[in-house]
């Protein structure tokens, strides 16, 4: 089976599809770190990010490898055979990543890259434009939403944990400019595929949100 999680940045897509996976026993497959993982190179090679074509040439060059930890959940990101597993998490990479996964020529080259590691096997896969793009024959499709001041919340603490100081207003604004960026842009934007089943975190925790999703597995497994 294959499940398609998609919504907006800091709807808790990651923490949930990566929990999902590992109930089932399933391959977790974290598209935004592909896209995070290239404009982390674009910037530490001194490249525009702005810059369509030079983006395009950084990502030639890229060898880009997800690395399977013990569990199905857990993985490590290597470029160019260095491990940037935490740098592309950085504050710096957050704010490009938009820009940079806006281009078409780059979006056609991840979503071939990521078809191709869904192919045949059980994932849990989350993203932007899964159920609509990437897998749109997903056998279950997730959107997730939340309250933009809720999902700030939630990265602030993020960001905090791994010891980045920012305030609350700088990442709300941070937010709305990605939510923009990401449901404007002209290929493939981030929108609710129609047979998406949409789930509003904003009063759930994760394990609320997690169980109504594998009831619907369930359903699904049972129904159809
Ligand atoms: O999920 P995330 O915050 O790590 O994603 C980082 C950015 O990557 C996000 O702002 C938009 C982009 N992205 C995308 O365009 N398509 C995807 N399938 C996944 C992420």
């Amino acid at each position: 089976m294959q499940i398609a999680i998609d919504g907006l940045a800091g709807a808790g897509k990651s923490t949930v599809a990566k929990l999902v996976a590992e109930k089932l026993g399933y391959l977790y497959i974290d598209t935004g770190a592909m896209y995070r993982a290239l404009t982390y190179l674009v910037l530490q090679k001194g490249a525009d990010p702005g810059d369509e074509e030079s983006v395009f040439h950084t990502l030639r060059g890229m060898d880009l490898q997800f690395h399977p930890g013990a569990g199905t959940s857990s993985y490590r990101v290597t470029v160019n055979g260095v491990d940037v597993t935490e740098r592309i998490r950085h504050p710096d990479v957050g704010k490009f990543v938009s820009l940079v996964s806006s281009y078409g020529r780059v979006r056609e080259a991840m979503v071939a890259l990521q078809q191709e590691l869904a192919e045949g096997r059980n994932v849990v896969m989350d993203g932007r434009d899964i159920g609509t793009t990437v897998l749109p024959n997903a056998e279950l499709k997730i959107f997730l939403s939340a309250s933009v001041e809720e999902r700030a919340r939630r990265r602030l603490n993020e960001l905090a944990a791994k010891g980045y100081d920012l305030t609350l207003a700088k990442v709300i604004a941070d937010l709305k400019q990605r939510d923009h960026i990401d449901s404007t842009r002209a290929v493939s934007p981030l929108r609710k595929a129609e047979d998406a089943v949409e789930i509003d975190t904003t009063d759930l925790s994760i394990d609320q949100v997690v169980e109504r999703i594998l009831a619907l597995v369930a359903w699904r497994e049972t129904h159809v």
